[in-house]
């Protein structure tokens, strides 16, 4: 039976992208699964971008991201929803990997040869070793399903890479070589700008908000210019795209008939989202304020879960510190 793991960083509110992409699509896999799921806070890499977020709101973050998961229903009892630094064991590891891979190869690695075009300067080491400490999270509990985004990939074949080097090193098969899972629609959501939706380019949706804000976010995705009268591309359009993955098929077939058809203004169509995304969430969206007004509650679950993954993770690193014959 294979272990299923994810983990959203907890630089800002899970928004739609998260929802869609990751939250909604691992439940249904813990669901499926007999034993425990593996969901956690990734509050150690959100504090790589110390210098741009404000470090109390890291802590803020990790609630609602924390809620989130429980408003869509992810059985606690069964499942270990973590905070990531709770869970130090998953350092270690980080450090053991680091003495396992090549340097260069890690500048090959899109989130620091990204940065690094933009502003070089900036960067701390901590985004250089991202990906290190990825691979930690997933292998110190031996996860081989991991749903992410398309952005992660390249992140699950260095974990895959560490995996095989260990192995190789230490001449048995002490890691488990894990898989991205990820749905071709959802792996990819569309922002507000027409652009991949992602904390770092602000051009999220965001459904834990008022109406009234969620209802802006809506109103500003970008469109081309075609009047109301004007036929309009239903097939290279964010507001469809995004109605795709939330109306149910019959009212998304009508609004594409009515993009074909004209006489239909992207202002109508985007209050239709607004519509369709306040009713799919309506029960989501009332559980998620309702747990971020009971942090004491949010705390006990975060602590339970720290316990479970700690006692796993402790037996592993025990383990994995006696294949190197450190003790
Ligand atoms: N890097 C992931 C993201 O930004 C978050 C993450 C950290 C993660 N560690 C992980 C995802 C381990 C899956 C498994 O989306």
């Amino acid at each position: 039976m294979k272990t299923m793991l994810t983990g959203i960083q907890s630089t800002g509110t899970p928004h739609l992208g998260n929802i869609l992409g990751v939250i909604i699509p691992s439940i249904k896999i813990t669901n499926k699964l007999k034993n425990a799921s593996f969901l956690f806070i990734a509050d150690l890499h959100a504090l790589i971008q110390q210098k741009i977020l404000k470090l109390e709101t890291i802590k803020n973050n990790t609630y609602q991201i924390t809620a989130a998961w429980l408003a869509f229903g992810l059985n606690t009892k069964k499942n270990i929803l973590y905070r990531q630094s709770d869970v130090s064991e998953v350092t270690e590891l980080a450090w053991y990997f680091n003495c396992f891979f090549p340097y260069k190869r890690l500048t090959l690695a899109h989130s620091f040869k990204n940065e690094k075009k933009n502003n070089y300067k900036k960067i701390n080491v901590g985004l250089f070793t991202y990906p290190i400490l990825m691979a930690a999270d997933i292998l110190l509990y031996n996860a081989e399903i991991i749903p992410v985004g398309k952005d992660q990939l390249q992140h699950i074949e260095i974990t895959r890479n560490i995996a095989n080097r260990f192995n190789k090193k230490i001449g048995k098969k002490l890691f488990l070589l894990p898989k991205a899972f990820m749905k071709k629609d959802t792996m990819s959501i569309t922002g507000i700008d027409g652009k991949k939706m992602s904390k770092s380019k602000k051009n999220w949706i965001n459904i834990f908000t008022s109406d009234e804000i969620l209802k802006k976010q809506i109103m500003s995705i970008h469109t081309d210019n075609k009047s109301y009268y004007e036929k309009k591309n239903p097939y290279n359009d964010s507001i469809m795209s995004l109605y795709k993955l939330i109306a149910p098929i019959d009212r998304v077939e009508n609004m594409k008939k009515k993009y074909l058809q004209g006489k239909y203004g992207y202002l109508e169509a985007k209050k239709a989202l607004y519509e369709e995304i306040i009713k799919k969430f309506y029960v989501e969206r009332k559980k998620f304020f309702s747990f971020i007004e009971n942090k004491s509650l949010l705390d006990r679950i975060l602590f339970l879960g720290a316990k479970k993954a700690k006692d796993i993770a402790n037996k592993r690193l025990q383990y994995i510190r006696k294949s190197l014959k450190l003790i």
